[in-house]
């Protein structure tokens, strides 16, 4: 592999053009600036999806801060949401999210996102992505919890494995695009933070390269965060390690507005296994007919909801935590072994082999399960194509807050999300001119005086502490006190973690956890500006809905 350098015309500027689209750590040691038409942070089925368009109009760099596959998508099972079969109408969708959303959703956006989902399936499908298909063609389409009809296209359970696999597939065959493996985005640099009175905008981001430990700056006009969500700040998740709200809070740090984020969702049925603890068995199980039932085999849902285990995830969450709660049982469990086994090991071959691997046959056995912090619907606040409140900064994909979810997301219209607003937004940023303003010569990154830090316990002290208060004060059900406790906890936190971050050299963990705190206190203080229950935000406090805080919470600096 071979770099040219090239000066750019501009001093101190380097502008790369790299032989081959794919580097990974160890293979890029340089410093100075680098500068791209298009800089996307993130690798996951938004952050490909966008950089495949844009890169039909300028240089692109996809900054990843792991190994590329390193995603919640690759992760996702159940499948992704859209109206492909002629039984099912693009209302009966948009009803069945508005009411998944609790009075919360944007109907504009739901309907436009709702609408566009058929096509952009069609250009998966072309870029490769091989969704299981009927004997007659159709696609198989399979059912989860509030859903009132079979809509969600899936690659049996490991539909964002494949969407991923065909994403960085087509991406690796795109001379256009750089993706830099195992580089961390530190903070979105702003004209403001360069200390502009004028208009402010987004012009670049530090970059934490993990191998070597410097830190580069990299130019851009057109920034797009696709960073993926938050289920870190939680200590039981769905969610890969990667998932600690970088993009929220870089975005928050450099001034954008942030919306919604109390309302975390907890998938009701997380694997309850001390080997496998983020290990999920997909809703799309009791879409074919799996039960959920406590320890003696008897159905609770129904004393809950009349839709039982197909009811909106918010509602079976909570129904799991009540029983748990109230008959001390460490967990309940989702039952499938009355189908075929052979269904079972064709329809679920990921989770049938993670359990068995595990001892656990589930086409003889059922499956303890547990809630768990899974998916963020707040986020950076955007229009309907994915432009943030700070110019020249977009967020797609679970980052972001465009009205979709409300305060509560319907099964796999998060994937959807996703790919409906990556080309919505390079869409919109293609044809987005920046101001001819001259930039100024973006800063190099200081480290001063700091030292390498000398005590790692501290960072993981402080990062189990946050993960730890979140479950136990910011979890399923609320109350004003136990948020109030988190807040002043946090804020001791924040300010402990900011002193270090200030003296030491900055380590991807130590920026993760920078990143964990400012994501908590998020949370928690939108949550704390909610004084009633809704969707996923659920307080003995205020139980009931109240029409007064039927708006989205929306935070800004
Ligand atoms: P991600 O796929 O999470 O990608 C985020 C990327 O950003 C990663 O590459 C990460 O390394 C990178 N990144 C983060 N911070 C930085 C930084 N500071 N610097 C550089 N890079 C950074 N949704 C559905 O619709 N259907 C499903 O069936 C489904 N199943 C799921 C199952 C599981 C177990 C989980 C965890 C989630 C599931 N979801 C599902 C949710 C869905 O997978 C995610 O919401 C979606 O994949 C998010 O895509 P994304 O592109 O926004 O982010
Ligand atoms: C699942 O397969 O249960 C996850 C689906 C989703 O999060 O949308």
């Amino acid at each position: 592999m071979q770099y040219v350098y090239d000066e750019g015309g501009c001093s101190h500027t380097l502008r790369l053009f790299p032989t081959d689209s794919c580097l990974s750590a160890g293979e890029w040691a340089h410093s100075g600036m680098l500068q791209f038409d298009y800089v996307i942070i993130g690798s996951g089925i938004a952050g490909l999806s966008f950089a495949l368009k844009a890169a039909h109009s300028g240089s692109v760099a996809i900054i990843t801060k792991k190994a590329k596959a390193e995603t919640n998508t690759a992760w996702a099972q159940g499948g992704i949401a859209a109206v492909t079969d002629e039984a099912d109408s693009f209302e009966a969708h948009v009803r069945d999210t508005l009411d998944a959303g609790a009075g919360l959703c944007d109907e504009a956006v739901v309907r436009g996102i709702v609408r566009d989902g058929p096509e952009r399936i069609r250009e998966l499908m072309e870029i490769g992505v091989q969704f299981d298909q009927q004997a007659n063609g159709a696609p198989d389409l399979t059912r989860e919890g509030g859903h009132s009809a079979r809509r969600i296209l899936h690659a049996r359970d490991a539909t964002g494995r494949e969407i991923e696999r065909a994403l960085l597939d087509a991406v690796s065959r795109e001379p256009q695009i750089t993706l830099l493996e195992n580089h961390m985005a530190v903070d979105l640099l702003t004209l403001r933070k360069l200390g502009h009175a004028g208009p402010d905008r987004c012009v670049g981001v530090y970059v934490l390269h993990e191998a070597t430990g410097d830190v580069l700056t990299v130019r851009s006009d057109k920034l797009v965060l696709a960073t993926g969500g938050c289920g870190k700040v939680y200590l039981y998740t769905t969610n890969p390690n990667i998932a600690t709200g970088d993009g929220v809070a870089m975005a928050w740090r450099a001034g954008a507005q942030i919306a919604n984020m109390e309302f975390i969702q907890f998938h009701p049925t997380c694997l309850f296994h001390p080997e496998a603890r983020t290990f999920l068995i997909s809703e799309a199980v009791r879409g074919e007919g799996g039960r959920l039932v406590d320890k003696d085999g008897r159905d609770f849902m129904h004393k809950y909801d009349k839709r039982g285990a197909l009811a909106p995830r918010d509602i079976v969450a909570r129904a799991i935590d009540a029983e748990m709660k109230r008959t001390g049982a460490p967990c309940v469990f989702v039952d499938i072994s009355h189908k075929p086994a052979e269904f079972v090991r064709s329809h679920f071959p990921t989770i049938y082999e993670r359990c068995l691997g595990l001892g656990l046959d589930i086409t003889r056995q059922p499956i303890p399960v547990v809630p768990a912090a899974h998916y963020q619907c707040g986020g950076v606040a955007t229009d309907a194509d994915g432009a943030s409140t700070v110019s020249g900064l977009f967020a797609i994909g679970e980052v972001a807050c465009t009205g979709l979810h409300g305060a509560n997301r319907l099964a796999s219209n998060s994937l959807l999300e996703a790919v409906v607003l990556a080309h919505r937004a390079a869409l919109a940023l293609t044809a987005w001119q920046p101001p001819a303003d001259a930039v100024p010569e973006l800063p190099e990154w200081k480290s001063g005086e700091a030292t390498d830090v000398d005590e790692l316990v501290v960072i993981y002290h402080n990062w189990d502490e946050i993960r730890r208060l979140m479950w136990d004060y910011v979890g399923i059900v609320r109350t004003d006190k136990r948020l109030q406790r988190a807040a002043t906890r946090l804020r001791n936190l924040a300010a402990e973690i900011q002193e270090f971050y200030w003296d030491f050299k900055v380590t991807t963990d130590l920026l993760e956890l920078r990143n964990l705190v400012a994501v908590a206190s998020l949370i928690v203080d939108s949550a704390l500006l909610r004084h009633e229950s809704r969707g996923l935000h659920y307080t003995l406090d205020h139980l009931q809905t109240d029409e007064r805080f039927c708006r989205p919470t929306v935070i800004g600096k």
